[in-house]
């Protein structure tokens, strides 16, 4: 009962209710958002500081953990303590994290990238091949023009194997899911860019020729999860530059998403160039914000349930969202961050006592070289270096 008498969720009613999603059933429709906190270790392996993060965010009561994003292969991955899903190694400590997840009552979902242009280490850049859909040069970091390699078509097999294969590896490890990275300007969203994929083949061109390498992974996932896991879509909602990938796009993309097997799809607009962009116009933004005209045209199309995320940490905010069906369920990234227990809280009336959070995306992406933390801790939890 919440503190007035009401049963639990009386006052955000579509928060509290269940939602089917492909084969599982979601307790609630708060979802957290992947947000790489990188507690893994050096190896990509995950620890007891990753299991008490995701474990500690599903005891705060919400109905779906969508974990940081996990690399399929080495050749995608970003940063030095991203988790890796590619092997037997890896089995161990997923199977862990999943289980830990799942027992306190969330669903387990394991987000899958290949980080694709952006992959790491940055200081070495041109030591090894960095793999996009072209070699069109771009600005890594502020001032640092680097240029890519164009995947090869072996390298482009490779890469769905490896997205197969990792999937192959959550279906074993115990997971509710994986979702797929298809935003942010990491290898997938660069193929449906028409400013990153200049391709003059198959992989490229029109909108067909440009999503042909993002279905062929799709199909791939789909069958290794074989029926016994979700599949979700995080999916570029508008890449935010000239000339490049819109909501109109990205709506036609989802409406072939989910007629090949996907379960839910989570618009998120921006990418890695256009959020610095937008930073550099106007410091006091919020990039981040959920944006519902994309995810309007986006949610006609679509026929599974859409997740929408972006600065929706205010609860009235959030069960808007729901109610009035602009989407299926609210995903939060910063707002569980600062308080795993948001969602137990609202959904007993307790919203008084939610710790919000000031900081800006800026600000907590640059702890994850070493493991994030969150200023708004409990100084003691900062010392152990998380929440747990
Ligand atoms: C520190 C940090 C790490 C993030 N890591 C990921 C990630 O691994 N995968 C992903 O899809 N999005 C990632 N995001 C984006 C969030 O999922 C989310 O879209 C963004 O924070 C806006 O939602 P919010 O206002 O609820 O935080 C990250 C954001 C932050 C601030």
């Amino acid at each position: 009962m919440s503190p007035v008498g009401l049963p639990e969720g009386y006052l955000y009613p579509g928060l509290a209710s269940q939602l089917d999603v492909g084969p599982r059933t979601m307790r609630n429709r708060i979802v957290q958002a992947p947000l790489s906190v990188s507690y893994q270790d050096q190896d990509g392996r995950v620890t007891d500081r990753t299991i008490a993060h995701y474990a500690r965010r599903a005891r705060g009561g919400v109905g779906m953990v969508v974990t940081e994003n996990f690399a399929v292969e080495e050749s995608g991955r970003q940063m030095p303590r991203q988790g890796l899903a590619a092997g037997e190694e890896y089995l161990p400590g997923l199977a862990k994290l999943a289980a830990s997840v799942r027992a306190e009552g969330a669903l387990a979902v394991l987000q899958l990238v290949h980080a694709g242009r952006y992959a790491g280490p940055w200081e070495e850049y041109g030591a090894r091949r960095r793999l996009a859909p072209s070699a069109t040069p771009f600005e890594l970091t502020p001032g640092r023009m680097v240029t890519p390699d164009e995947i090869t078509l072996e390298e482009m097999s490779q890469v769905i194997d490896s997205f197969a294969g990792a999937t192959r590896l959550a279906v074993r490890a115990g997971f509710d899911g994986v979702q797929l990275h298809g935003a942010q300007g990491f290898l997938l969203s660069e193929f449906m860019s028409p400013r990153m994929n200049q391709r003059t083949d198959a992989f490229g061109g029109d909108i067909a020729g440009r999503t042909a390498f993002v279905l062929e992974t799709v199909d791939a996932v789909v069958a290794a999860a074989a029926g016994q896991i979700l599949v979700g879509f995080h999916l570029l909602s508008d890449e935010g530059m000239p000339g490049g990938w819109g909501p109109d796009d990205a709506a036609w993309l989802a409406g072939r998403l989910s007629g090949r097997g996907v379960d839910f799809i989570s618009p998120v607009p921006s990418t890695f160039e256009s959020l610095r962009a937008r930073l550099a116009a106007d410091p006091a933004c919020n990039p981040s914000a959920y944006d519902a005209g994309a995810v309007s045209v986006i949610r006609d199309r679509a026929r599974v349930p859409i997740f929408v995320n972006g600065g929706l940490g205010h609860p009235e905010r959030a069960e808007h969202i729901v109610g009035s069906g602009a989407g299926d369920a609210v995903m939060l990234g910063r707002a569980l961050l600062t308080d795993p227990d948001w969602a137990v809280k609202v959904l007993s009336g307790k919203t008084a006592d939610i710790t919000s959070c000031d900081c800006n995306p800026p600000t907590c992406l640059r702890t994850q070289l070493t493991g994030t933390i969150c200023h708004t801790w409990p100084a003691a939890d900062i010392d152990r270096g998380f929440v747990g």
